[in-house]
Parts: C-alpha cells; sequence; structure tokens
C-alpha cells in the first residue's frame, strides 16, 4: 500500500475516533435520583462551577457546595433529577424544594466536560414536566441577572424578573443570605415562570 494510502486510512480511522467520542458525550439521560447518587454530585457541581471563573466569579467555584443532607431531602421528595452517561453516572443534576408554595429550584449544575449540549435545558424541562403535574403553578430561583448561563438562560425558558419584595419576606431572606456568602446582591435577582 502507498504511503499516501495509508495517510488517508489513517486520517479516516481519526475521524471516525473522533466522532464516536463526540456522540458519547453528547448522549445523556435523565432520571429520578437514587441515595448512591447523592455522594457524586459534589464533583458534578463543582465542576459545573468552574465556568464562573469566565465572568471574575471564580469565589464560586471554591465557594461551598449543596450539604448532602439537603440534596437527600430533595431526593427523598421526588424533587431532584439527574442527567447521566451511558454509564449511568452523573453528569449533572437538578434539585428544587416546595417554598411558600411555589417550586423554587435550588440549584442546576451541568459538569464542564457535559455543558452547552442541551442537558442543562433538558433537566430543566422534565423538571417544569413534572412539578406541573404535581400541580404546582409557579417555579421562582434566584440567580445573576447579567450571567448568559444564568438570567439570559432562564428568559429564553420563560422566567421573568420579579421584585424580590413583592415576593415576600422570604425571598428576601434568601437575597440577604446571598449576601452574608459573598454574592453581590446588587446583581441578583429573583426570577419566576408561570406554569
Ligand atoms: C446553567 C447550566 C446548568 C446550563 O447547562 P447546559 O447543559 O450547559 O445548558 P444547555 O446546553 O441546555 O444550554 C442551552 C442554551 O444555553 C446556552 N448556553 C449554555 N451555556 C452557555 C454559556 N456558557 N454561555 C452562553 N450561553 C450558554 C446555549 O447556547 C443554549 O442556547 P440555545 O437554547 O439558544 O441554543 C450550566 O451552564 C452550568 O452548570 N453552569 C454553572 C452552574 C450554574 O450557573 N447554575 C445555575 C445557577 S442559578
Amino acid at each position: 500500500m502507498s504511503n499516501n494510502a495509508l495517510a488517508i486510512l489513517a486520517m479516516a480511522a481519526a475521524y471516525v475516533q473522533q466522532a464516536e467520542s463526540m456522540e458519547e458525550v453528547s448522549r445523556f439521560g435523565i432520571r429520578r435520583a437514587r441515595s448512591s447518587d447523592i455522594s457524586l454530585l459534589e464533583s458534578v457541581e463543582r465542576s459545573a462551577a468552574q465556568l464562573f471563573r469566565t465572568v471574575n466569579l471564580g469565589f464560586l467555584a471554591d465557594g461551598p457546595t449543596l450539604d448532602p443532607a439537603v440534596l437527600s431531602g430533595m431526593a427523598k421528595s421526588n424533587h431532584l433529577w439527574i442527567a447521566v452517561n451511558d454509564w449511568d453516572q452523573p453528569i449533572g443534576f437538578l434539585g428544587g424544594e416546595n417554598f411558600e408554595g411555589n417550586f423554587h429550584l435550588v440549584e442546576v449544575s451541568v459538569a464542564q466536560d457535559f455543558q452547552g449540549r442541551g442537558v442543562g435545558k433538558a433537566l430543566m424541562s422534565n423538571m417544569m414536566d413534572q412539578v406541573r403535574r404535581e400541580g404546582y403553578k409557579t417555579i421562582t430561583l434566584t440567580t445573576y441577572r447579567d450571567v448568559p448561563w444564568n438570567g439570559y438562560w432562564y428568559a429564553k425558558m420563560g422566567f421573568v424578573e420579579v421584585y424580590a419584595q413583592a415576593m415576600g419576606r422570604k425571598y428576601l431572606d434568601i437575597m440577604v443570605q446571598e449576601g452574608k456568602q459573598g454574592l453581590d446582591q446588587a446583581s441578583r435577582c429573583v426570577m419566576m415562570k408561570a406554569l
């Protein structure tokens, strides 16, 4: 076989390998959380938060992750959704809880290598379908208004900013608590979506 033919074969093999690995990372499923998932979610959340380094919010990447007891509570209420790869390993999660009669989204995180492939959107749409069936009329959350994968991302899914004051004392308490954790209150907002 000529050198040219060998080079073409090598290029074709490399192309197939690349295509296979791209397909591999693009496939995912969404399922309910199991207790065995809980200890694996810290690394997912930590990996996801690395994105904040790109907007000078690196302290979030180094900050505390969700309390496992809180995650377990959400799992027990069936309000913790896990995105998994082909091997059923968590690559993302979304958790929330009843808060003042609204379904309040506490955290959505997708591990760095899997971001921008629709995993976050799929977690959101699974959550919205389920909580709508459960009878919730509204979903709330707090986020950074001007960060592309926060306020803008939620706005694309129909969330709108609402005044924290109008939402009541408990929402103001969340904002105050976030301020104590170093989150700039002027950049944060409450968002809401009617179902
Ligand atoms: C927010 C987050 C969960 C989104 O998950 P994801 O799987 O990357 O998002 P998706 O692939 O479903 O995103 C879909 C849309 O968001 C856009 N998007 C995703 N990441 C983006 C980024 N870094 N910058 C700009 N747009 C982005 C995509 O372009 C896409 O837009 P389209 O629907 O118009 O095509 C993920 O970015 C993350 O884990 N971020 C760190 C943790 C975080 O900020 N959580 C939210 C706390 S309030």
